[in-house]
Order: C-alpha cells, then structure tokens, then sequence
C-alpha cells in the first residue's frame, strides 16, 4: 500500500518502471519479436468500425475531471461517446449520468455540447415535460391528458457513472449497475496514489480531426515516431530516448527517459522520477493519459465516423493558478503539449495517414519491433470484438 509519505507523491510502481528503465539504458534489450503487419482494411471496413462504436458504448470512458463537475447543478452535454448523455451533479451533491432524451416523445433536452448549469431542472422545448437534476420527471402541463401515465416510470434513462482516480467515467449504454472495477482496478497503482482529486483542469482543449481513431491511439503507442515527428518541439526533452512498455491489464503502461536520464541514474541524484522519465499510459480503449512533470495530461479520441474523431484533452494541474506567473507557466504548457505536439504533430500525422489509406497506395502497413506495444493493443480490440 502507498503510505503517502513519498516527498514527490508518486506511485510506488514508478520505482519498479525506473528499474526496468534502467536496465534497458545499461544493455538495450535485443527484440524478442519481430515486424508485424496490419491490413489497411482494419482501419476502413465501415461493419468493422460499427462493432467498435458499439464496443465503445460498452466500455468506461473518462468524459471529465471531478473539478469540472464540483457545484451541484453542474452538468455536461457530451455526444461523442455515441449515445446523448447529460452528466449532473445533483442537489444532493451525487453525480447522474442520463440519456439527453425527452421521455415524452424523445426531444433533446440539453441543446448545446459541453458543460452547462441546471437551474431548477430540465424543461422540454417540446411539450414542456420538467425533471429535476436527477433525472426525476417533475411536471407534466395538463397531465389529466395522460390519465393512466405512471410519473414515476417516465424519469430520464440513467447510464452507468463513477468518479474514480479524480476522473468522471461514464458508459454509454443504459443501466445502472458496472462493473467499472474490472476495467479500472489494474490502474489502481498508477492513478490512485497521483492524488488527482484535488486537481484542477487548466484548460480543455477538443477538435474534429479527418482520422479513423485506432491511428490516433496507434501515435500514442510509438516511441520510435518521438525523435523525428517531434523533433521541433518535444524531442529535445527526450534525447537518447529509450522506453519500456508492459500490460496493465487491457490497458498499456510506458515509461520515456527524459534528457539528463543515464546521468542521473549513474550519479544516484534523482529528486523526482517525473523530471527524468515520463509515464504514459493508453487506457482501453481510447484515452491517453501522460504524467508530465508538474501536470498530467488527459485526453481522449471518440470515432464520430470511421475517419473522423472527436479529441478531447484536459490538461490537469495541482491547483488553480493564482499569479500571472503561473498562469503563463501553465499556458506555456498548454500551448506546447496541446497545440504543438498533439495538434500540430499527432493528430496532423494521422491525417496525413488516413488520406493514405483512402489512396490504396498500402494493403497494408508495417511496424518495427518497438511499434509491438501497437500489436498488443489491436489484439486487446480482436478480442474484445470477437467476444
Ligand atoms: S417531447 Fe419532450 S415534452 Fe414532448
Ligand atoms: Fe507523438
């Protein structure tokens, strides 16, 4: 058990990826595998790409920070998921996730994406139907026109939410009961100690970009792309840039050395793990989750069509920035991670590659050996399709 007496406050097991770090900077591992190959199809078959949509709608997704959603009648209108849910945070400071959709005849409730404030409840534009923040139908005008409608079965649809590792998860299918710990319990030793729910989130960043989105999780699971793509913004902070990769449960967990890594293991002096390597994680299915120094980074890829995402990123950081000084520390950072790298580099390459899929220049595409963290996570998708 973590007894929260480290002086950075990192997880234990940042210790045991150190350790398997530097092994590899001692006697870089020779490949135990070999190059591997994936057919463009994977990425443009539209049945395939509908069983993934219907995956995902089945699968825990991080759709906010627990800051975001804090004041009760707080709420958030989120589509990309591939179902319309409202997250609430109630009067009674509990959080509900629902469907968007008006039990009457089903209108929207909530017009507009993002997040939003309730006042007294929702009212339908339609035919005025109220609920409560909870999803509790309220008022129905006239109801003498509905004289055997029982009031109590008409409360909006509720799908699965919980906060967990300072984040809201939701699944876009309806229910009440999930198992979310199967899914999250293998990352308890990772995000449980970061502390994350004190955090707050600097800015959030979304966009539409023209990818299928398994290209998008496939740039977050390459290290050998670092030294070339990024070569302008973030490769310097990487230089001999060495990483050691396993499973965590369906999820992959990374660890990058920074520049000043070999020194500082030869010289003993390390103050904190995070300014000599950085931990990275893609959590099944689609979020990617990198421990900066200083700050973390969430971000997720909804497919909104089999070459279109939805990207949502949320740069979290420890408290509300009080001074100038802090606000340009954390915009310098916003501007360099978000629109530089993510942006500007990752999410523009993938453009680039699904424009290359559409040529038919590639039946299929090629991937070395430190690309095998991308074969895990296509197989993690197989199975789960297939089950
Ligand atoms: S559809 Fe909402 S009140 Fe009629
Ligand atoms: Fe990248």
């Amino acid at each position: 058990m973590y007894d929260g007496g480290e002086v950075s406050g990192n997880p234990p097991i940042y210790e045991h990826l150190l350790g398997k770090l530097t092994e590899i900077y001692g006697a870089p591992a020779l490949p135990t595998t070999s190059e591997f190959r994936i057919p463009v199809s994977v990425y443009t078959d539209e049945a395939q790409f509908q069983a993934e949509r219907q995956l995902l709608r089945r699968l825990p997704i991080p759709v906010a920070h627990v800051s975001q959603l804090a004041t009760p009648g707080s709420c958030l209108v989120h589509d990309a998921i591939g179902a319309p849910i409202l997250v609430t945070r109630t009067r009674d400071g509990e959080l509900r996730a629902m469907l968007n959709v008006c039990r009457h005849r089903g209108t929207r409730l909530m017009q507009d994406q993002g997040f939003c404030r309730v006042r007294k409840g929702f009212r339908c534009r339609y035919h005025g139907w109220t609920y409560e923040s909870d999803g509790t139908l309220t008022h129905i005008p006239n109801q003498a026109l509905f004289p055997s409608l029982k009031k109590e079965e008409h409360n909006l649809i509720r799908v699965p939410v919980q906060e967990r590792f300072g984040l809201v998860w939701l699944v876009g299918t309806p229910g009440e009961q999930y198992d979310f710990d199967a899914m999250l319990d293998p990352l308890e030793e990772d995000l449980g100690p970061l502390g994350l729910e004190s955090h707050v989130v600097y800015r959030r960043a979304i966009s539409r970009r023209k990818t299928n989105w398994k290209i998008v999780m496939e740039a977050f699971l390459d290290g050998y792309h670092v030294r070339h793509l990024h070569k302008n913004t973030v490769a310097p902070f990487f230089q001999d840039h060495r990483s050691y990769t396993e499973h965590a449960g369906p999820h992959v967990r990374s660890i990058v050395g920074r520049t000043g890594f070999g020194e500082a293991i030869r010289t003993g002096r390390i103050e904190d793990i995070r300014d000599i390597a950085t931990p990275t994680y893609v959590i099944f299915p689609n979020t990617i989750f990198v421990v900066q120094p200083g700050f973390v980074s969430r971000a997720t890829a909804y497919p909104t069509a089999i070459d279109e995402i939805y990207w949502e990123h949320d740069l979290i950081i420890p408290e509300e920035p009080k001074t100038d000084k802090a606000r340009a520390h954390w915009e310098l950072n916003y501007e360099l991670i978000q629109n530089g790298v993510f942006d500007g580099e990752d999410l523009w390459v993938c453009e680039q590659i699904q424009q290359g899929l559409w040529s038919g220049a590639n039946e299929y595409l090629t991937y070395g050996t430190e690309e095998t963290p991308i074969a895990w996570w296509h197989e993690e998708l197989e199975r789960r399709l297939g089950a």
